[in-house]
């Protein structure tokens, strides 16, 4: 996969270890129990290490997300293993909560559904819990469609999508 992608606004490129102060934020607005990780820059920064390892090794990984001539991170964009496979990765973002409703997420998937295309990939998977909205509006601008739904976290339920390449 590329490791580095352009859109209209955005740039988006590996983690730095400059980004962890950015990263910890976004895991302490996942709200206590979602944090999966520690919430120290410490543990961020090891974090990005081990990320940019599993990239290097796997091929496809998260890359962040700058608006151009701006080098904060507004939040990632990528793809992984996660519940489906190599071949049919899962697609995956996150943004800092002040950067939501810009149409960003939208637009930086858009250009990493196009880089996982252009790795030969046939299809994507997304799994979103049934009460994130936006993060299903998102899909669906981009073309994803429900495949099947399965028990999720906390009583919700786990929507499966997908979308051919
Ligand atoms: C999901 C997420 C990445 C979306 O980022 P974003 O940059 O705000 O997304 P976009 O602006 O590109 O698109 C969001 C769409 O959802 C819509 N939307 C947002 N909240 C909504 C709500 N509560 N009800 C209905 N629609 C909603 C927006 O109006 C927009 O659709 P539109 O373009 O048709 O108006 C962001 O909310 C986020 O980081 N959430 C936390 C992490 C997360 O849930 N990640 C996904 C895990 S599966």
């Amino acid at each position: 996969m590329a490791a580095r992608l352009e859109t209209e606004r955005l740039l988006l490129e590996p983690m730095r270890l400059t980004d962890a102060d950015r990263y910890v934020e976004l895991i302490v607005e996942r709200g206590p129990g979602a944090r999966g990780h520690g919430t120290d820059v410490a543990a961020a920064r090891l974090k990005i290490a081990q990320m940019a390892d599993g990239a290097a090794a796997s091929g496809i990984g998260f890359l962040a997300l700058r608006r151009h001539g701006d080098t904060d991170m507004l939040g990632y964009c990528g793809l992984l293993v996660g519940r489906a496979s190599l071949d049919e990765p899962e697609l995956a973002y996150e943004l800092l909560s002040r950067e939501h409703g810009c149409g960003y997420a939208t637009e930086a998937a858009r250009a990493m559904v196009e880089a996982a295309k252009a790795t030969g990939r046939r299809r994507l998977w997304s799994t979103v819990g049934d009460w994130n909205t936006a993060s299903l509006r998102v899909l669906d601008k981009l073309g994803f469609h429900r495949h099947h739904t399965a028990p999720g976290p906390q009583d919700s339920d786990l929507i499966y999508l997908t979308r051919s390449l």
